[in-house]
């Protein structure tokens, strides 16, 4: 059976939470490997926006088995607000949502320190989510001081790892922020431990799970979160985020072979947008960016931080399309680009005199490269009801078969509106024999 996954090209909000949510019907089981409520999806299910954050969107299908697999990082109690979040909207998630106990948890000194890590770098803060991600990750990495959530639901076990950790973190964040706040271990125990009897049920090994699922050839469906931009080995060091957002991740964040994953979709904005700081060499700081911006409503989803907007770049979208071994591309929110005349698309980077296509690893290099830019014209026409590929006008058809061509991956799926039928399909969808007006391959 097909397992197909789903990740984004770019420093994330890519849209990629529609494109699951289009494949969420022919798939049995979704999952989550990596990230946690640092990520952002906003989803249009059955007339209702929900903005989704750690679970899988998949938790929207009252058909589909939802997987938080061992790479998420997992704040309890932004779980237990969103799933309360969805029960209030009348979803019914009972039995539908399993959790890794290979999982790590986010603690409440995750997030102190962070804050003191950022307020140090100063002007050359990540500009991270606050959620305490990296620090968790770091945890994970370093070993001493971590803890799972096969641990969190031992209410001993947890509360004799909250007692040893406190005191020593106390240390560290006193010599960060003199006149910070303090840790209150029995506080966090109590506090913690509440939220453990709740969750201790969809608590599982989820790894055996899904190897069992594949064997029995359920169709698992890996939804990415950020962008492949933002892995913290392949991406735009140390601008990014403390897990594998690419392709690289999902076979170390789920326990499943990659080899099982027979379709890798990369989904990329017709445009770039970035949230944070880093160099982005296509970025429009100017009245284009503020169009864009507006057009696209680019407001983070998860801190309603302004995105950074620029032009589509080819060079950094083919690089993550490369690692991560995308087979198809979706291009999304290609209705935003109507009315803003002559476009602009990177195809090389000039850095000091050297004309490259490859993303070099230096942040210094990627801030001095200067976008070597292809002019294309634009379309006027709203194209928000287009439905079939020719129903585009033939520059917006021009302008998705540049981005196909110099990223070197055929399009998919053209999104040309946030609602599900806003979709134009050039070919089918996994899982599918034949996709809605599926037309031909690009
Ligand atoms: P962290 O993941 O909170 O540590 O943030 C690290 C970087 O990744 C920051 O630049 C964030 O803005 C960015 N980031 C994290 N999650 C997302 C996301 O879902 N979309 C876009 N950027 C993100």
């Amino acid at each position: 059976m097909p397992a197909t996954s789903v990740i984004g090209l770019q420093w994330g909000d890519e849209a990629k939470g529609k494109v699951v949510d289009l494949l969420t019907e022919n798939h049995d089981v979704v999952i989550r490997y990596q990230g946690g409520n640092n990520a952002g999806h906003t989803v249009r299910f059955d007339g209702q926006t929900y903005k989704l954050s750690l679970l899988p969107t998949g938790i929207l299908h009252s058909h589909v088995q939802s997987v938080i697999g061992p790479g998420v990082v997992v704040d309890p109690r932004a779980l237990l607000r969103e799933l309360d979040s969805l029960e209030a909207g009348g979803i019914d998630w009972t039995g539908r949502l399993m959790i890794s106990d290979r999982a790590h948890v986010i603690c409440p000194w995750h997030l102190l320190e962070e804050a003191a890590f950022e307020a140090h770098r100063g002007s050359r803060a990540i500009g991270t989510t606050m959620r305490g991600i990296g620090t968790c990750y770091r945890e994970k990495v370093g070993r001493f001081h971590a803890i799972r959530m096969g641990d969190l639901v031992n209410r001993d076990r947890f509360a004799a790892r909250v007692r040893e950790i406190v005191p020593f973190k106390q240390i560290i964040l006193d010599a960060l922020i003199p006149d910070g706040e303090k840790l209150n271990a029995e506080q966090i125990i109590e506090e913690y431990s509440a939220c453990a009897d709740r969750l201790r049920p969809l608590v599982a090994d989820t790894t055996a799970w899904l190897l069992n699922a594949l064997e029995q050839d359920r169709r698992l469906l890996f939804e990415g979160a950020q962008g492949s931009l933002l892995d913290v080995d392949h991406g735009t060091f140390p601008y990014v985020t403390s897990s594998n957002s690419s392709g690289c991740g999902i076979h170390s964040g789920s326990g499943i072979p990659e080899r099982a994953i027979d379709s890798m979709i990369g989904v990329a904005k017709a445009y770039t947008t970035r949230v944070g700081g880093g160099p982005f060499p296509t970025e429009q700081d100017n009245d284009i960016g503020q169009r864009i911006r507006d057009a696209g409503n680019e407001y983070g989803t998860v801190t309603g931080r302004p995105r950074r907007c620029g032009w589509f770049d080819a060079v950094a979208t083919r690089y993550s399309a490369r690692i991560s071994g995308v087979d198809t591309i979706a291009i999304a929110l290609l209705d935003v680009l109507s009315g803003l005349g002559d476009l602009q698309i990177c195809e090389a980077y000039d850095i000091g005199g050297t004309v490259t296509r490859d993303l070099p690893a230096c942040p210094d290099a990627l801030r001095a490269a200067r976008p070597v830019f292809r002019t294309v014209p634009g379309w006027n026409e709203e194209i928000t009801g287009a439905r079939t590929f020719e129903d585009l006008p033939q520059n917006a058809q021009q302008y998705v078969q540049t981005l196909s061509e110099l990223v070197e991956r055929p399009v998919q799926i053209v999104s040309v509106g946030p609602d599900r039928d806003q979709t134009i399909l050039l070919s089918p969808l996994p899982g599918t024999e034949t996709g809605p007006e599926c037309r031909r391959d690009s």
